[in-house]
């Protein structure tokens, strides 16, 4: 399958995610395309602005793709705002293709704030018309380590079919 991934990453987490899915992925005979967003302004957690002042500077073109994976960090309780602009921009390019969203965040727990960004993106990609899969979520434990991100990179590849 062509596979188009959509990173949205400020301090790596995701991009690393995205990045081992992708190898997985393109092992298993996939092309992939991954794309890191540049946005303009830059990322900052220290001065976030809104989905609605961002521009997104290398927005790939997603209509070649059979599937659109697209995954970023929750920011302030709900996917972050460069996670949103994607999704907005994305939108009239994703109509009646497969989507799987894709999340990390920090607390312990995929129910606070995990899940319910997930639903976020699940929902806008249905009301732009998508296949909308069931998408992954990867919380922080104690120890956030490699097996973990090994698991929700096998969760991810097992949904690309
Ligand atoms: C401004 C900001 C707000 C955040 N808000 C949340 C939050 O509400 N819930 C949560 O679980 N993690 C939160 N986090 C943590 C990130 O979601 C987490 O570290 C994520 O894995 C970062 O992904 P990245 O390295 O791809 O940018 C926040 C991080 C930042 C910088």
């Amino acid at each position: 399958m062509k596979v188009a991934m959509v990173i949205c990453s400020h301090s790596g987490n995701t991009l690393k995610l995205g990045e081992m899915a992708s190898a997985m992925l393109m092992e298993a005979g996939h092309q992939v395309n991954l794309t890191q967003l540049v946005s303009d302004p830059p990322l900052s957690e220290s001065k976030p602005v809104g989905a609605n002042a961002i521009r997104i500077t290398n927005l790939p073109d997603v209509s070649a793709a059979d599937i659109v994976l697209i995954g970023g960090p929750v920011w302030a309780l709900r996917p972050c705002p460069l996670l949103l602009k994607a999704m907005a921009d994305l939108s009239p390019k994703l109509k009646g293709r497969k989507v799987l969203p894709f999340v990390t965040h920090a607390f312990p727990f995929a129910w606070l704030t995990g899940n319910s960004s997930l639903n976020t993106l699940r929902k806008l990609a249905s009301k732009a018309g998508a296949l909308v899969l069931p998408g992954v979520v990867l919380s922080r434990s104690a120890k956030r380590n490699m097996s973990q991100y090994q698991e929700a990179a096998d969760k991810i590849c097992a949904l690309v079919r």
